[in-house]
This record gives structure tokens, C-alpha cells and sequence, in this order.
């Protein structure tokens, strides 16, 4: 059965852009509770970590640079079906391939600066919520 938890950042361009509220908007229109959210700065080093499973792909240091740019909204999303309903609500990595209307078609500016993270697995999504939220802090 698939799991009712993902895990979103709003990344820094997004932020600086002035994106929060409709994205959070669209987020919650889409069905999605906010079990916990927060707005944060990450660390080099938490962001090496958080991407560690790119660590040898050529984009992994534009990556660290852009996520510890500025501060982004990071949340744990609550639905049946999380992670994929999500995948479909933000569209596609590259925005250019993004469906109309999607997150990501909407704000998005390149594969690199893409506006939001979903979690791409129902692990994925358990591990990157303990990431970014302690026990107390998830609702
Ligand atoms: P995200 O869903 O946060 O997970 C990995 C991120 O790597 C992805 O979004 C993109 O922002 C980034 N990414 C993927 N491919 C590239 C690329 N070719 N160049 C720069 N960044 C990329």
C-alpha cells in the first residue's frame, strides 16, 4: 500500500520570489495536511547530506550551492498516495517538460533552480521528514 507522507522543500529561489503562500496554497487545494513546516537556512553540510545520494553526479556541488543560498520552507505532507499525488502536483524536474499548471510550470526558472523538492519514495519520504523535523515537531 503506498504511504500518506512526503516530504517538500520550497527552495530558495522560490523564497526570494515571494512564492510561500501560493505555493502553500496550491499545496493544500491539492488535498495535502501540513503535519509540520518550517522555514530554515540549510548548512553546507546539511545539504550534502540531504543530497548525499548525488554526491557523484557533475551537478551535485551547483546543487549544495544553490540549496544553502537562502532560506526555504521545508513540510511534511499528509494524503493518501503522498509522494506520487505530490511528484504530479510540482511536475516534471525540468520545468520546460513540466505539465501546464504544475508547481514547477508555474514558478520554476530551470532543472537546477526548480522551485520545490518531492520526495521521490515512500522511504525517501520518512527519512527526509526525521531530516528535517524531531519527533515533537511533526504533527
Ligand atoms: P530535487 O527534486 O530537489 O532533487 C535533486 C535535485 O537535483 C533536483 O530537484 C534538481 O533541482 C537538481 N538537478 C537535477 N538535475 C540537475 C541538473 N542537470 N543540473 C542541475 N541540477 C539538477
Amino acid at each position: 500500500m503506498a504511504g500518506t507522507k512526503t516530504l517538500t522543500m520550497i527552495k530558495p529561489d522560490a523564497v526570494r520570489d515571494g512564492h510561500i503562500g501560493a505555493i502553500l496554497n496550491q499545496i493544500n487545494e491539492a488535498g495535502f495536511r501540513i503535519s509540520a513546516m518550517k522555514l530554515t537556512q540549510l548548512s553546507q553540510a546539511d545539504a550534502e547530506a540531504f543530497y548525499a545520494v548525488h554526491s557523484e553526479r557533475p551537478f551535485y556541488g551547483e546543487l549544495v550551492e544553490f540549496m544553502t543560498s537562502g532560506p526555504i520552507v521545508a513540510a511534511i505532507l499528509e494524503k493518501e498516495n503522498a509522494v506520487e499525488d505530490f511528484r504530479k502536483l510540482i511536475g516534471a524536474t525540468n520545468p520546460a517538460e513540466a505539465a501546464e499548471g504544475t508547481i514547477r510550470a508555474r514558478f520554476a526558472k530551470s532543472i537546477g533552480e526548480n522551485a520545490v523538492h518531492g520526495s521521490d519514495s515512500d522511504e525517501n519520504a520518512e527519512i527526509e521528514g526525521d531530516f528535517h523535523f524531531a519527533g515533537r515537531e511533526q504533527f
